[in-house]
């Protein structure tokens, strides 16, 4: 698929948020869904060789939009930051299993660090029909952004740092009082945030917990089982290998072999 790039910023030296129009991809996007991006403008360019897998931030129905929210840690995010308004990009479709939502529930969404990208689209789809709170973690200020955004759609919002340089000093899942309140927690992060959420949840029964899994990916598309993780079967209570870019991103978080 191709699109156009309506905006792309920085919004501090660690993260960009880029805006692209494509009203194909927008009507085919879930939350929790992702896609493999192509860095280079140029079919003829091959350096970085291989797409980057991005979460779907957000997305703008009506004007056909959606936004990526990219961390620069490489070659590949580096060129990302550096394309202009008004660029050709190419990108897959919408991929990967999205989360399963929820009507009239309790939720808390967690997220830490570039782990809060899908989680906006989340949210905002979920504050539409349920009751929803969401904890922001990450190491220090810069990792905390679009927080006008996550406030706008939520009941309530907590924010903690590592440093403590903004919210509260510690980790994000510290952050939670009355874990038995929730009907659903929904996780993205670091694994051992995802770790700590299950714990959280793990002895309670009557609480959902679904994750989004941040594997390396080299093809996106279920055929390089490169992103293998595991997770214990539900019907023969075995641990079985599954592909994270296919069977997930999103898994049942009590399932995954932590
Ligand atoms: Fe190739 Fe998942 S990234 S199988």
């Amino acid at each position: 698929m191709k699109g156009v790039v309506v905006d792309n910023r920085l919004l501090n030296d660690k993260y960009g948020l880029m805006c692209i129009e494509s009203p194909e991809f927008v009507k085919n996007a879930n939350p929790g869904q992702f896609l493999m991006i192509k860095t280079q403008l140029h079919n003829y360019l091959y350096d970085p060789l291989l797409r980057r897998p991005l979460g779907i931030c957000d997305v703008n129905l009506k004007r056909g939009t959606f936004s990526l929210l990219y961390m620069i840690v490489g070659k590949g995010t580096k060129l990302l930051s550096n394309i202009a308004k008004e660029a050709v990009i190419s990108f897959s479709e919408p991929l990967g299993t999205p989360f399963n939502l929820t009507a009239d529930k309790k939720i808390a969404v967690i997220g830490g660090g570039v782990g809060i990208a899908p989680m906006l689209f989340l949210t905002k789809t979920l504050y539409e029909n349920n009751s929803v709170d969401v904890y922001y973690g990450g190491a220090e200020e810069k990792d905390i952004l679009l927080t006008h955004v996550f406030e706008k759609y939520s009941n309530n919002m907590k924010i903690s740092t590592n440093d403590g340089s903004v919210g509260k000093k510690g980790f994000v899942t510290d952050l939670v009082e009355n874990i038995d309140s929730y009907d659903k927690v929904y996780a993205c992060g670091p694994k051992p945030m995802l770790k700590a959420a299950f714990e959280l949840v793990k002895d309670i029964d009557e609480i959902d917990f679904e994750v989004s899994l941040e594997e390396r990916m080299a093809c996106g598309v279920g055929a390089c089982l490169g992103c293998i993780i595991y997770i214990i079967d539900e019907k023969t209570e075995k641990i079985k290998q599954v592909r994270c870019c296919a069977e997930g991103p999103v898994f049942d978080g009590k399932q995954i072999v932590w």
